[in-house]
């Protein structure tokens, strides 16, 4: 198609002299405001990103001439924050942890750290809110294995449930199948009479075959009635909330071959404080003695 530049009659512009079924193009130039805005842009784009961190390279990016970057804000933010705790911490450091809720401030710095530590560090077992799934005990009831008061839970989360610690609370329950303790017959039984504590749960046929093994070897770590020993950490048996599964093979699988679940010591990964705070948190869930 030739091109041919002519004037348009009735708005008096230039045609680009592309034109498609007698249709023509007028060559209407830019609006000056937008023209001299994208301009502006231009200019305010190039200057930023001279300024601030822009191009990105392989290994590391262009940091600009401001040295602005946002990790060294939140890093100095964090810093600020800490400071500004640190007193309240220190504070926290010194009380006996039974005195923390007298203090309706000291109280709040607790629960708000003891809330941010159990997220980060207790949720992955424990669930969220303390929750518990199966293995990882619920710290939100008061069926403790350990013991729910204050000074008994900072206990267990400073020194750990057999995590090799010498001061961790240790009780390993005997392996009464995989050693050959308990025969096969006993253990099926055992296992009957342990359903039957469990409310609403139907006896098996060895209820009465049961005591008499438990009697003969479980009383020491659950007391005689399977009310549990908090002195050994053998737990309740009656419990509405257990460690393990509910089935039958769950409870023989226990017996047969006990878990031995480990409970980190975190004396080595948090101080103090942060540790009374987090005991302070997990006293407060719903099952706090
Ligand atoms: C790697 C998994 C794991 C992590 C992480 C963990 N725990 Fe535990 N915790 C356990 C296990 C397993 C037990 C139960 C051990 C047993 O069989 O007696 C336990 C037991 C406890 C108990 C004793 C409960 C009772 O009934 O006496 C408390 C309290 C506790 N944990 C608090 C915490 C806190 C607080 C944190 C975070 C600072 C934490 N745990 C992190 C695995 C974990
Ligand atoms: C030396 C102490 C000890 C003896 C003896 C012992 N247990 Fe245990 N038992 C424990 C401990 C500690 C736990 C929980 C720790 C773990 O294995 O993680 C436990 C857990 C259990 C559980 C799981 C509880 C739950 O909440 O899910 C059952 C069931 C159980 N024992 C049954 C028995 C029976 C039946 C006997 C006797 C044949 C027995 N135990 C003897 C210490 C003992």
């Amino acid at each position: 198609m030739p091109t041919k530049i002519e004037k348009d009659v009735i708005s008096g512009r230039d045609t680009t002299g592309h034109e498609w079924d007698g249709l023509k193009e007028l060559n209407t130039p830019l609006p000056k405001w937008w023209l001299y805005t994208l301009i502006v842009i231009c200019i305010w784009g190039v200057g930023y990103a001279i300024v601030r961190p822009s191009v990105p390279g392989l290994f590391s990016y262009y940091h600009g001439t401001s040295g602005f970057s946002t990790r060294a804000q939140v890093t100095a933010d964090v810093a600020a924050i800490a400071a500004g705790r640190a007193g309240s911490m220190d504070k926290i450091k010194a009380t006996p942890i039974e005195k923390i809720g007298q203090d309706p401030q000291l109280q709040a710095v607790a629960m708000t750290a003891g809330r941010i530590t159990f997220a980060n560090n207790c949720q992955p077992c424990h669930g969220a809110g303390g929750g518990g799934r199966p293995g990882y005990p619920t710290l939100a009831s008061d069926s403790w294995i350990w013991g729910g008061k204050l000074a008994e839970i900072q206990q267990t989360i400073t020194y750990g449930i057999r995590s090799g610690h010498p001061d961790a609370r240790v009780n390993q329950m005997p392996r009464f199948g995989a050693d050959g303790i308990l025969k096969p017959a006993e253990i099926d039984a055992a296992a009957d009479f342990v359903l039957s504590l469990r409310a609403g749960t139907k006896p098996g046929p060895n209820v009465a075959a049961g005591a008499k093994v438990f009697a003969e070897n479980c009383v020491a770590c659950h007391g005689e009635k399977g009310e549990g020993n908090r002195e050994v950490g053998g737990p309740n048996l009656h419990s509405a909330v257990h460690l393990y599964g509910d089935s039958k093979e769950a409870v023989v699988a226990q017996i047969s071959n006990p878990r031995q679940g480990v409970m980190p010591n975190w004396n080595t990964r948090l101080d103090a404080a942060t540790i009374k705070s987090v005991a302070f948190y997990v006293h407060s869930l719903g099952g706090g003695q």
